[in-house]
C-alpha cells in the first residue's frame, strides 16, 4: 500500500509546486508588461480578445527627428456569435486621433476591421504613451500607442563657420535682415526649425542667436528682460520685428519660416516656461533632445 501511494503524494506535490511557479511567473508577467507592445508595422494574427478579438493592445514605434505623423493601426476581428457595436473613440488629448470608418460601427460576427491611430508628435521629446478608448455596446478597450521620438540634429554643433564666414554672413545681414532665410543660410537658420514648437523652436530659430556662446554684442540678451514680457511684445518681435535692426521678422508675409500655429506655440513658450528658465548650459541642452533607442 505505501508503495502505491507515494507517487501519487510526488505527483500531487508536484502538481501543487507547478500550479505556484504558474501563477507566480503570470503575477510577475502582469506586472512588468501590462500592454505587450507591437512594434509599427509589425503583422500578427488577432489573438488578444477584449470584447473583439486584437493583433495587440499596445503598439509602439522608435521614430526619426524629422517624422511628425506617426500612424498605427489596429487589426481586430469578431470572434463572437453576436453583433459588437463600436459606439465611439476617446483619446486622452487632441494630439491623438482615432478614425473610425462610421459611428456606430456595427461589427457582424466573423468581421474584421481595423482602426488607424495617429500621433501628432510635432514640437515633443522623449517617450510619449498616449491612450485610446474605444468604447462599445459591451464595454470599453484600451489601446495603447507609445512613441519614442527619435534624436533631433542638435544646433549645439552647427558646421563651424570661420571668422570670415561669420562676418560674410554678417554683412549680408546689415544689407537685408531677411536674408538669412534665404540661399545658403537656410542650413542653420530655417531647416533646423521646421516641424518645431515651443521649447524646441525656440532653441533653433531664436536660441542660435540670442543664446550664442560666443553672442555678437548688438544681440540682445533675452532672458534677463523677458520676465513680465506680455504676449503682444512677443508677437510683435517675432512677427514683424522692427525695420532697421537685425532682428529678422519670422512670419510667413515677410518670407519668415514660422506659421502662425509655430509663433503661437514660439508665445505660449516664451510667457510661461522662458522667464524661469536660466540660461545656463543645461536649459540650453534640455531644449535638445539627444539621446536615442529610448524605448530599450
Ligand atoms: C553653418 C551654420 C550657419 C550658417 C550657414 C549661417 N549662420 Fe548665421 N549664425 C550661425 C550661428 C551659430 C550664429 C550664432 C553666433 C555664432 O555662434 O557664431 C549665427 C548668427 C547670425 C547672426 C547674428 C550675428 C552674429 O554673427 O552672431 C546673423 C545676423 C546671422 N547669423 C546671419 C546669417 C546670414 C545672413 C546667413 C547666410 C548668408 C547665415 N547667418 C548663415 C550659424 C549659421
Ligand atoms: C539672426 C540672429 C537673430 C535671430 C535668429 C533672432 N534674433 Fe531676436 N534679435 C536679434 C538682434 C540683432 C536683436 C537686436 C535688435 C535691435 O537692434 O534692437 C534682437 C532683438 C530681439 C528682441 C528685442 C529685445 C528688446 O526688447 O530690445 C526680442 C524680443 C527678440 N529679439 C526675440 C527673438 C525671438 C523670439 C527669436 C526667434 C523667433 C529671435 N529673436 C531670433 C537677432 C536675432
Amino acid at each position: 500500500m505505501r508503495e502505491q501511494r507515494k507517487p501519487i503524494y510526488s505527483i500531487m506535490i508536484k502538481i501543487f509546486l507547478y500550479c505556484v511557479f504558474i501563477l507566480s511567473n503570470n503575477v510577475l508577467v502582469a506586472q512588468l508588461n501590462d500592454v505587450t507592445y507591437l512594434e509599427l508595422g509589425e503583422v500578427k494574427e488577432p489573438s488578444i480578445t477584449k470584447i473583439l478579438t486584437w493583433d495587440s493592445l499596445g503598439k509602439r514605434y522608435q521614430s526619426r527627428s524629422e517624422e511628425l505623423d506617426i500612424k498605427f493601426t489596429f487589426q481586430f476581428s469578431n470572434k463572437t456569435k453576436k453583433e459588437i457595436i463600436i459606439k465611439r473613440t476617446f483619446t486622452s488629448c487632441g494630439c491623438t486621433v482615432a478614425k473610425l470608418p462610421t459611428t456606430p460601427w456595427i461589427i457582424k460576427p466573423g468581421q474584421k476591421g481595423s482602426i488607424p491611430i495617429t500621433m501628432d508628435v510635432r514640437g515633443k521629446s522623449g517617450v510619449i504613451e498616449k491612450e485610446t478608448t474605444i468604447i462599445t455596446d459591451l464595454g470599453s478597450i484600451i489601446l495603447t500607442t507609445k512613441v519614442a521620438i527619435g534624436a533631433i540634429k542638435s544646433i549645439n554643433t552647427p558646421r563651424k563657420r570661420s571668422k570670415e564666414e561669420r562676418a560674410e554672413n554678417l554683412k549680408i545681414a546689415v544689407q537685408n535682415r531677411q536674408a538669412i532665410f534665404q540661399n545658403n543660410c537656410v542650413e542653420c537658420h530655417v531647416e533646423p526649425t521646421k516641424g518645431k514648437r515651443g521649447r524646441q523652436l525656440y532653441a533653433t530659430a531664436c536660441g542660435i542667436c540670442h543664446d550664442a556662446k560666443n553672442r555678437a554684442s548688438f544681440v540682445t540678451e533675452i532672458r534677463s528682460l523677458s520676465k513680465g514680457k506680455k504676449q503682444a511684445y512677443w508677437e510683435q518681435w517675432i512677427t514683424d520685428s522692427k525695420p532697421g535692426t537685425l532682428m529678422p521678422a519670422f512670419a510667413k508675409k515677410h518670407g519668415g519660416p514660422l506659421d502662425d500655429s509655430q509663433i503661437r506655440s514660439l508665445v505660449n513658450y516664451l510667457i510661461r516656461v522662458f522667464p524661469r528658465e536660466l540660461k545656463t548650459k543645461d536649459a540650453i541642452s534640455k531644449s535638445l533632445n539627444t539621446k536615442k533607442n529610448l524605448l530599450k
